[in-house]
């Protein structure tokens, strides 16, 4: 029977993690230190002064969690390589074969369970090493990347066809190089624009090293990506929004998918901050063209939209605000399942975008177990039902969205926020480690059961 919220037969139901998030093991079987190692032990950058140390304990329970998967009925399963657990210093030759094989059974193990694995092979856990030597703001860290993503994909490259340069290299560069929330913890528009440059580079030098030692494979890379809207319709709020959209959304689709910068950026926005065509002399001819080397799908990581009010309105101008933000989730983002339908079509129209997955989408409650250790969380279940319904609006509107993937498996190590903010299906005990489904992992079983919201 099809109901109204049937989802087409291929349509690819995933949940997504990342390695420093539910791995631990942060010092086993010869693994390097990353820069969240490094930054999660200075006081003060995580609150409560949580790090990724033990924390889900997923490098020694990943058979049960695959097992969880399969029973969850997931298709597709999204996880991060640690870059220094396969290169201790990130540079090759030198393999950690324990740390590689971890990834190779992992594999393995997904494919018994008929789970097909989707690598992010850079979710932020960069090696300390390269960073001591400058980091994403150096070019050398371009090569080293391609060289990492070689040894990667040389392995696993038989069995896994779905790969994931980069997640969310906005994140990197503004929170690891710009604001200093994230790991390096620098502060530094140079670097910021520098270290965007040098990941879009290297994702689009590894392209081609990925496709020769994976044949037949798909190839992306996923952006964060955030709808921008004008609190009024003064000219200022207007300029401002473009701005916005410019330094966070375009800055990145343009030299992916057309490749170029986008213009209104490099000669307006960058110049009121002051960042002179000077300060862009690591973008090196023949560099933009490489970035666009044509891929495969765009992986979107959706959470919310954005309402921009300008901070210099004139007085003439200073029209009452018209849009103010709706219901929040516990991490104060505000909930707007309509923006991704209107993302998902602006992206089709603006842009040749061949497939979309929805590589990240989820919610922030910090609901306990009751007593009876069952957490019942409809508020999470009604914010992925009303996101599932703009996907679903974007393929009756032609839009080549192939799959979704939930963010995230289980609670786990969310950043600078540390453990207080949990985002899973399952909940994690703090004490003993032990898994138990929420609500909404049962109500996401009966979603894939039936390819259908309607149940
Ligand atoms: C995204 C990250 C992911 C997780 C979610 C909540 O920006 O890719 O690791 O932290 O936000």
């Amino acid at each position: 029977m099809t109901s109204k919220y049937s989802f087409p037969n291929d349509f690819l139901w995933g949940v997504a993690t990342s390695s420093y998030q539910i791995e631990g093991a942060h010092a086993t079987d010869g693994k390097g230190p990353s820069i969240w190692d490094t930054f999660t032990q200075l006081p003060g950058n995580i609150k409560n002064g949580d790090t990724g140390n033990i924390a889900c304990d997923h490098y020694s329970r990943w058979k049960d969690d695959v097992a969880t998967m399969k029973d969850l009925g997931v298709q597709a399963y999204r996880f991060s390589i640690s870059w220094p657990r396969v290169l201790p210093t990130g540079n090759g030759p030198d393999i950690n074969e324990k740390g590689l094989a971890f990834y190779d059974r992992l594999v393995d193990g997904l494919l018994d369970a008929n789970i097909t694995p989707y690598i992010t092979l850079y979710h932020w856990d960069l090696p300390q090493q390269i960073q001591n030597q400058g980091g994403w703001p150096h070019r050398s860290t371009v090569d080293l990347f391609v060289n990492y993503a070689d040894i990667v994909s040389k392995k696993l490259g038989d069995r896994v066809k779905h790969w994931i340069t980069h997640n969310e290299p906005w994140v990197v560069s503004t929170n690891g190089y710009l604001n200093g929330h994230h790991a390096p913890g620098h502060k530094s528009w140079g670097e910021a624009l520098s270290a965007t440059h040098h990941l879009l580079l290297s994702h689009g030098l590894a392209v081609p090293v990925i496709r020769n030692n994976s044949p037949n494979c798909e190839v992306g890379i996923t952006l964060n990506l955030c709808p921008a809207y004008p609190a009024s319709p003064s000219i200022a709020d207007q300029q401002a929004t473009q701005q916005f959209d410019g330094e966070f959304n375009r800055w990145f689709l343009d030299p992916l998918f057309r490749g170029s910068y986008p213009e209104d950026v490099l000669t307006t926005h960058l110049s009121k901050k002051r960042i002179m065509s000077s300060d862009l002399s690591f973008i090196q001819d023949g560099d933009l063209q490489k970035i666009s080397t044509p891929i495969d799908f765009l992986g979107l990581n959706y959470y919310s939209r954005a309402i921009i009010r300008s901070n210099e309105i004139p007085e003439e101008e200073n029209t009452p605000v018209e849009i103010n933000p709706g219901e929040q989730t516990d991490n104060g983002w505000e909930i707007h399942a309509e923006s991704l339908h209107l993302l998902l079509k602006r992206l089709t129209i603006e842009y040749p975008i061949e497939a979309i997955y929805i590589t990240e989408n989820g919610a922030a409650y910090n609901i306990k177990p009751n007593g009876t250790s069952e957490i019942h969380d409809e508020i999470r279940i009604k914010y992925i039902h009303d996101h599932l319904i703009a996907c679903y609006k974007s393929l009756e509107d032609n839009v080549p969205l192939r799959g979704y993937f939930v963010w995230t498996l289980m609670d786990n190590f969310e950043w600078a926020e540390g453990y207080g903010q949990k985002f899973g299906l399952i909940h994690i005990d703090d004490a003993t480690l032990n898994r138990i489904p929420k609500d909404s992992f049962h109500w996401y079983q009966r979603t894939i059961a039936n390819n259908s919201l309607n149940h």
